[in-house]
């Protein structure tokens, strides 16, 4: 198989076929996702929700995503793979940026990088767009600035906050990104700047007309039963089908009906 490039994403684009992204942890997770046929596959920090249970992506460390980007890495055959840099491993300065971006690239053999943020990180995408790493830039909520914001609503409705983001989804496009996630902003918005700029937009609760779109796996598949934001399509009730096998395996287990006589040596 020919794996994704950042220059079939453009073509992608150019040609109006929608680009598919998923988040994936794991090596297992990530070869049904790859098999499946997504296009890119993200190591999100999302990883500190749902693989460490911590309430913000604010706790997970570079190594910790290091050993999730290189199990992915070793099951992406297809599928380019997108590693986030944390939260603190690039907003000191370009230079710690560039390091942890190599890092990344060197020790999980992953693909390139996506950063937080607008014209406040463009010393930082410009050093490792340099050293020859992809950037995708992301825009909207940025989940590592929650503390700021105060709440997950939709950001960017007010005029100003709309007008700052689409100077930086300009900004990042002309630094030298290959694409910009738009996370929860309104519709129209997301349109706007899909329109205004010629690099692909990945939306995720940012509308139909965005270039392409990214769910975090475990809540398309509804591992996580109690999150069901409106932008969220479950296609599938994971949580409910692993509990009824779990549940089995434990009946069987207390039932003495497992193993049987054919499942010992
Ligand atoms: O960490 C993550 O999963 C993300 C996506 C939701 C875009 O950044
Ligand atoms: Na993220």
């Amino acid at each position: 198989v020919k794996r994704i490039t950042t220059h079939i994403l453009q073509e992608m684009k150019n040609r109006g076929e929608k680009i598919a992204m998923l988040t994936a942890y794991d090596f297992s997770m990530a070869a049904i996702v790859d098999n499946a046929g997504t296009d890119i596959i993200l190591v999100g920090d999302s990883a500190s929700n749902v693989m460490a249970g911590h309430e913000t992506t604010l706790p997970i460390t570079l190594d910790q995503m290091i050993y999730h980007a290189a199990s992915v890495v070793r099951a992406a055959k297809r599928a380019l793979v997108i590693v986030d840099l944390p939260f603190g491993s690039y907003q000191g300065n370009s230079k710690e940026a560039l390091a942890s971006a190599i890092r990344i690239m060197k020790e999980a053999g992953a693909h390139g990088v996506k950063l937080e943020g607008g014209v406040e990180i463009a010393e930082s995408v410009t050093r490792i767009l340099a050293a020859g790493i992809p950037v995708m830039g992301h825009l909207g909520l940025t989940p590592q600035s929650i503390y700021k914001f105060g709440t997950y609503t939709v950001r960017a409705k007010e005029e100003a906050e709309a007008a700052k983001l689409k100077e930086d989804a300009l900004k990042l496009q002309e630094l030298g990104c290959f694409a910009i996630v738009l996370e929860k902003i309104p519709a129209k918005l997301a349109t706007e700047v899909s329109k205004s700029i010629s690099i692909p937009t990945i939306g995720i609760g940012a509308g139909q007309h965005c270039d392409g779109q990214v769910l975090v796996i475990h809540d398309m598949l509804g591992i996580n039963k109690g999150f069901k934001p409106r932008f969220l399509r479950q296609y599938a009730n994971l949580f409910d089908v692993m509990n009824d096998a779990i549940t089995n395996y434990v009946d069987d287990v207390k039932s003495k009906s497992f193993p049987n006589e054919k499942e010992e040596y």
